[in-house]
């Protein structure tokens, strides 16, 4: 069969899936104080069309399925999702990329459901910052979580993404560094993208993952880096000479890694999207709404992305804002 490729010859092996728009968070790079107008249940894909389209992705090339949100854990019953899911043959990895606040509640029946794989955000270590930035003072819940986490082995490693903003994220480089020091975590961080809902994001808030090793290599030592050979791996990845735990930066505007990118995004409207930064959308839930075959619907994800974007052009005249923000589109 033909593996499924864009027009510049990239293969694309990842499809995240973003199962609500909803969010208990509104951390004010991604959100809005007030929300958004959120989607009508019926505007939403169920589970059985998700099953569907994740069957004919795998089918013709897709190897792993993240899932996203809003906040995944918001919507009711992810444990059966993650069941269906995981009997899709030819599935080599199911993740979770969660806030962390539901999971003291959700992480054993999302263990017993046979996830493997869970990312949590979590940018503060300090209550002030952490109430300050999601608008929720809810820091005790998230550890609370995490907590949990670590009582389920068969998940791991447990990793932690922040979001690195220049002005606020600095000073805690060294606190999260030593929780990937002491512990079997990984802690990455992620440059800030203007895809936030307010359209506060200026270049000049980006702190770039080379400033952030600096900050560790100067209290901790030099950082050894790991190299995998996967190239669509969007984290460069670093040991301690001393530590347990790795560190990764995730530097998609200092950086850009959209030469080797293999992700595809489904929000949870059922649009497929092929970029982040993507203008336009191709409109699957149309398509498995109608009477169309397996093979049509196949057809439409190769067409799709045939069509995927180069890259995106953060920083540069041709830049324009997706026609989403982040919490609309899964991260
Ligand atoms: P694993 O390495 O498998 O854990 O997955 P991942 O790197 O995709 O991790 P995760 O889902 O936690 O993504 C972390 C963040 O990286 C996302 O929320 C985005 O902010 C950013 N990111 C992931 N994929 C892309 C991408 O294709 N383009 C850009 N620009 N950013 C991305
Ligand atoms: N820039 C970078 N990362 C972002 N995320 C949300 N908004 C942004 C942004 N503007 C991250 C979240 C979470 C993931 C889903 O996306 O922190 O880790
Ligand atoms: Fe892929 Fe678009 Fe992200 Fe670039 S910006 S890595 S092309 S999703």
């Amino acid at each position: 069969m033909e593996p499924l490729v864009d027009s510049y010859g990239r293969r694309i092996k990842s499809l995240r899936i973003s199962i609500t728009d909803k969010c208990n968070f509104r951390c004010t790079y991604c959100m809005p104080a007030e929300g958004l107008p959120w989607l009508k249940k019926a505007e939403i894909l169920t589970y059985e069309e998700i099953t569907r389209i994740s069957r004919i992705a795998v089918n013709i090339g897709i190897e792993q399925i993240r899932l996203t949100g809003g906040e995944p854990l918001v919507r009711r019953d992810v444990p059966e999702l993650v069941c269906q899911l995981r009997q899709i043959e030819g599935l080599r990895s199911l993740s979770l990329t969660t806030n962390g606040i539901l999971l003291k509640q959700q992480a054993k029946a999302l263990a017993e459901a046979g996830l493997t794989r869970i990312n949590v955000s979590l940018d503060s270590l300090d209550h002030e910052k952490f109430r300050q930035l999601t608008r929720r003072d809810q820091l005790d819940g998230v550890l609370a979580g995490l907590a949990e986490l670590e009582k389920h082995p068969s998940i791991h490693p447990i990793k932690i993404n922040a979001v690195a903003i220049r002005g606020f994220s600095e000073d805690e480089v060294p606190i999260f560094a030593r929780l990937a020091r002491n512990k079997a975590y990984v802690v990455r961080w992620i440059e800030f993208m203007p895809l936030d809902a307010d359209q506060i994001w200026r270049k000049e808030d980006i702190l770039t993952g080379g400033e952030i090793k600096a900050i560790i290599e100067a209290h901790y030592g030099p950082l050894t880096q790991i190299t995998t050979g996967d190239p669509s791996e969007t984290a460069r990845r670093y040991t301690f000479s001393d530590g347990v735990g790795e560190v990764g930066f995730i530097n998609p505007v200092s950086e850009p890694f959209c030469s080797t990118c293999d992700r595809i995004r489904i929000t949870a409207d059922g649009q497929l999207r092929t970029c982040l930064f993507a203008t336009e959308e191709t409109d699957l839930r149309s398509v498995i709404r109608s009477e169309a075959t397996d093979e049509e619907i196949a057809q439409v994800i190769r067409q799709a992305v045939w069509h995927k974007e180069l890259k995106h052009y953060i920083g540069d005249k041709r830049f324009k804002r997706a026609n989403r923000s982040m919490s609309r589109i899964g991260g």
